[in-house]
């Protein structure tokens, strides 16, 4: 809705009236469209001040630590929700009923096997290759393997992608890590929950059964909650870009995991184990907490800080619950955690990160929570990747249900002016 109106003024020139549009929530923004017919462009590396699109999917409130899922609050899903029924709300706008729900449940878990072909996929890879490089490869490849929903501009063939997806994920990421330790793959079982179906398809073997453990499930089910979306962050902006060309699905998922697993994005919950790992005792925080002070330094407390949230992360919150509840259950001390909660209480208390508004992310606890599960670090954001995932489907969607715009951004040209060429090569 626009009834307010901006005025830009370039020196020498008429006055620009420009609509200011306001969603349902948060900020008003300049509708910048009919700029580029004026030869005008805005500049601005990074999309720090610049919505990319419209979404009634997603919506976080930096500065009160607000996180809405079609505006149920992320920590009333986390705690009332399970992640299939988020994934739902997710995908249709609505929490589904019973009957919906359960058709939902048995659409994903009959799709949860993938072709066997792809087993031999694997084989190509280095066992020790990272798990996220194996992901994106494989998922990328499964666009190889289903030609028959390939229409993206048919509604049924992205739900029928979407389905797919979203059941084979799991199948996937377990895959990448049993194929990393030398252990048979692991069928997936339809009488398990998407979580416990997960765990039993990472630990399970066939040398004895495997018992899903109740606590270690809700755990997972609430990670997978707590990591299912996040608006236009930066691995969601690369899936619509991707997608915007119209690109077969399931390569823009691959496009996704490639951007999530950064370690400024998604790969900060690997990083940020690491960074505990190597603080390793509370004595030793004060040496870090100057090291991330320090410009000339590229050190960052990793799980620390983000572009939207000037607040707790509400996530953050969950988890540090979620974490203490694990490891109380299993009865496991974890000196990790001890330099997560000092470390914390520190860099609140410290005037750099105060005023910049530096709080603990979604990633600062919850690798202390997949370590205490068992699960290596090279996981953790193959975890976040499969979690991710229905966000990801989700906006892809949205943004072929609105009509897609091919993503070309423009530039701040600052190299040479024209210039003649001559070839320096065979010259004496
Ligand atoms: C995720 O976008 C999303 O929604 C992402 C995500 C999702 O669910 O999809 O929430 C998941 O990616 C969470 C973020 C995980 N990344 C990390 O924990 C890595 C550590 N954090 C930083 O790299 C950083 O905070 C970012 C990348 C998350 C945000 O960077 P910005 O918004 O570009 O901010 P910036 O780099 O401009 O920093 C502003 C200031 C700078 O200092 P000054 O130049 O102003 O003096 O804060 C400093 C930075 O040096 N700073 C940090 C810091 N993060 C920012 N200093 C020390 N440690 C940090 N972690």
């Amino acid at each position: 809705m626009a009834d307010k109106k901006a005025t830009l003024t370039l020196e020498g020139e008429a006055p620009i009236e420009l609509d200011v549009l306001h969603g349902t929530l948060g900020e008003n923004e300049i509708d910048i469209r009919t700029l580029g017919s004026k030869g005008l462009f805005t500049f601005d590396p990074g999309f720090t001040s610049t919505a990319s699109c419209e979404s009634k999917i997603t919506y976080i409130d930096g500065d009160e630590g607000i996180l809405l899922h079609r505006g149920f609050p992320i920590d009333q899903l986390a705690l009332h929700s399970n992640y299939l029924e988020v994934c739902y709300i997710l995908l249709n706008g609505e929490a589904p009923t019973q009957a919906q729900f359960d058709e939902f449940r048995t659409t994903v878990t009959r799709h949860t096997m993938i072709h066997e072909q792809i087993n031999r996929l694997f084989m190509g890879f280095r066992r020790d290759s990272h798990p996220m490089a194996v992901m994106c490869g494989v998922t990328g490849a499964l666009a190889a393997f289903y030609h028959d929903s390939l229409d993206v501009n048919i509604e049924r063939h992205r739900e029928i992608a979407a389905f797919r997806l979203l059941s084979k994920m799991p199948t996937v990421a377990a895959m990448c890590y049993k194929y990393s330790i030398g252990q048979p793959f692991v069928y997936p079982r339809n009488d398990l929950s998407y979580a416990g179906n997960f765990l039993n398809m990472m630990f399970s073997t066939p040398c004895e059964e495997y018992k899903v453990n109740p606590v270690l499930e809700r755990a997972m089910d609430r990670i997978l909650v707590l990591h299912a979306d996040h608006e236009q962050n930066a691995s969601t902006s690369t899936v619509r870009t991707a997608g915007s060309s119209g690109a077969n699905p399931f390569a823009c998922i691959a496009a996704g995991i490639a951007s999530l697993w950064g370690p400024a994005h998604g790969g900060a919950n690997e990083a940020c184990l690491r960074m505990l790992e190597e603080i390793s005792s509370v004595d030793h925080i004060p040496e870090f907490v100057k090291r991330a002070k320090d410009k000339n330094d590229s050190f960052r407390l990793m799980g620390f800080g983000h572009r939207v949230y000037k607040n707790y992360d509400p996530r953050a919150t969950v988890m540090r619950e979620t974490c203490h509840e694990v490891l109380n259950e299993l009865g496991m001390k974890d000196d990790l955690l001890e330099v997560a909660m000092e470390l914390e209480h520190i860099a609140l208390n410290d005037p750099y990160f105060i005023e910049r508004k530096l709080y603990p992310n979604v990633d600062f606890y919850s690798g202390i929570i997949l370590k205490a599960m068992g699960i290596p670090s090279s996981m953790f954001t193959v975890i976040f990747a499969m979690a991710r995932t229905v966000g990801w489907i989700a906006h892809w969607k949205e943004m072929h249900d609105d009509g897609i715009k091919i993503a070309r951004p423009r530039q701040l040209y600052t190299g040479y002016d024209k210039r003649e060429f001559s070839s320096q090569l065979n010259k004496k």
